[in-house]
């Protein structure tokens, strides 16, 4: 197989649109965002986990969750759960309301999730993952993936023999993210393992973690020989990442630049608009903060757009500071000046992006408890 063929891959009956996926986030990749990544070119966008305890369903966060209505086909809904039967049903739930793919979680890492053991905790246990797979291919009539790690820990990598079990149970597809539970965030991600799994099954596997423009995405295509890739922190401030690799992976191999200042205003704009009024006046102004954060690190001048960003208590205040930082990116300093406006943008002394700026998951973790109103 061509790792840069325009041929993409199959799930089920979905023909995707490319070979580029977003990775579910909680508290990141919700409707607002999947909408964005979809429009960015992301072929799937799976829902944030929902818990397959359908007694939690009726909470303003799981309802939120579970708003996948007007997401673009195919729309994947993720699970998490330990019980088979709970999985099962939940899963008969989803598809009742609209899921057209039903995807299993057993790469969270977090204690949340790993305490009652389900997400990445239950690589532990195989005879448990068969039990779990067979039973929710069972129950829908729709395709099941599975999202995993390459094992619980470096001493008992069995990520292979996970996948062989997804694919016998019927599994039609696999995300790897290539560290084990035990590695969480930390350390390489072992491509050659992700390699090792695509071997050893036939469905297909899409390589995840660290992948963090179009030339990474390539060299891990070439490394991994899977299928496609899935793109999870990468994409957070800057989506237009996914059409980057989009373009790269395909065949005219025709590049996409990141969009002008004026383009970068009407994306952020749109997607503040969005997320007010998909979450209200309190919970919007505080999940887009992050995301405003996340825009900035890739901005000029972005350390003090963040600054007054991150101070609004209000959507109005929200969108003024954001309408204002572009203005005056777009007309100049000096112009916004002469204008009379009060401030300057780029007075400080590091104006440039912050783009090789790694970030780490626990920005993430403390920015979703911020947000898990
Ligand atoms: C804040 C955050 C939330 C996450 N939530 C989920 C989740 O709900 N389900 C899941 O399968 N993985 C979840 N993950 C893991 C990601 O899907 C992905 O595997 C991981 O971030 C590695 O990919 P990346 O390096 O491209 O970010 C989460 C990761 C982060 C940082």
């Amino acid at each position: 197989m061509s790792n840069r063929s325009t041929d993409t891959p199959r799930i089920g009956p979905y023909q995707l649109s490319g070979r580029v996926l977003l990775a579910p986030m909680a508290g990141i990749t919700d409707e607002p965002f999947r909408r964005l990544c979809r429009h960015f070119g992301a072929a799937v966008a799976a829902s944030e986990m929902t818990t397959a305890d359908v007694s939690l369903w009726n909470t303003p966060k799981s309802r939120r969750r579970l708003s996948f209505g007007n997401d673009p086909t195919p729309r994947v809904v993720q699970l998490a759960g330990s019980d088979p039967g709970q999985l099962a049903g939940a899963a008969r739930r989803v598809v009742d309301m609209g899921a057209d793919i039903i995807d299993i979680n057993m790469g969270c890492p977090a204690k949340k999730v790993c305490r009652r053991l389900a997400g990445s905790a239950l690589l532990e246990d195989e005879t448990l993952v068969r039990r779990i797979l067979d039973a929710v291919v069972g129950a829908v009539d729709v395709p099941v993936t599975l999202k995993m790690r390459t094992g619980p820990s470096p001493q008992h990598r069995n990520g292979a023999r996970i996948a062989r079990i997804a694919q016998d149970a019927g599994i039609q597809a696999l995300a790897v993210h290539g560290r084990t539970r035990a590695c969480a965030y930390k350390g390489e991600v072992e491509y050659a393992t992700i390699k090792a799994i695509k071997e050893s099954v036939t469905i297909p596997v899409f390589a995840n973690g660290d992948i963090t423009s179009a030339a990474k995405a390539i060299d891990v295509l070439q490394r991994t020989r899977a299928d496609g890739v899935m793109i999870g922190r990468a994409a957070c401030g800057q989506p237009w990442l996914l059409t980057q690799i989009d373009y790269a992976l395909r065949e005219e191999k025709k590049s996409f630049a990141v969009p002008e200042i004026s383009e970068q205003r009407d994306i952020v704009l749109a997607h503040l608009e969005s997320m007010h009024r998909f979450y209200g006046e309190y919970t919007g102004v505080r999940v887009a903060r992050k995301h405003l954060v996340w825009y900035a690190t890739h901005m000029e001048c972005g350390s003090q757009f963040r600054q007054r960003a991150v101070r609004a208590e209000s959507t109005k205040a929200q969108m003024r500071i954001t309408q204002e930082y572009f203005a005056r990116r777009i007309s100049g300093d000096r112009a916004a000046t002469a204008l009379g406006l009060p401030w300057k943008w780029c007075d400080g002394e590091n104006n440039e992006p912050q783009k090789e700026k790694r970030r780490g998951t626990g920005n993430f973790g403390q920015q979703q408890k911020a947000s898990a109103a």
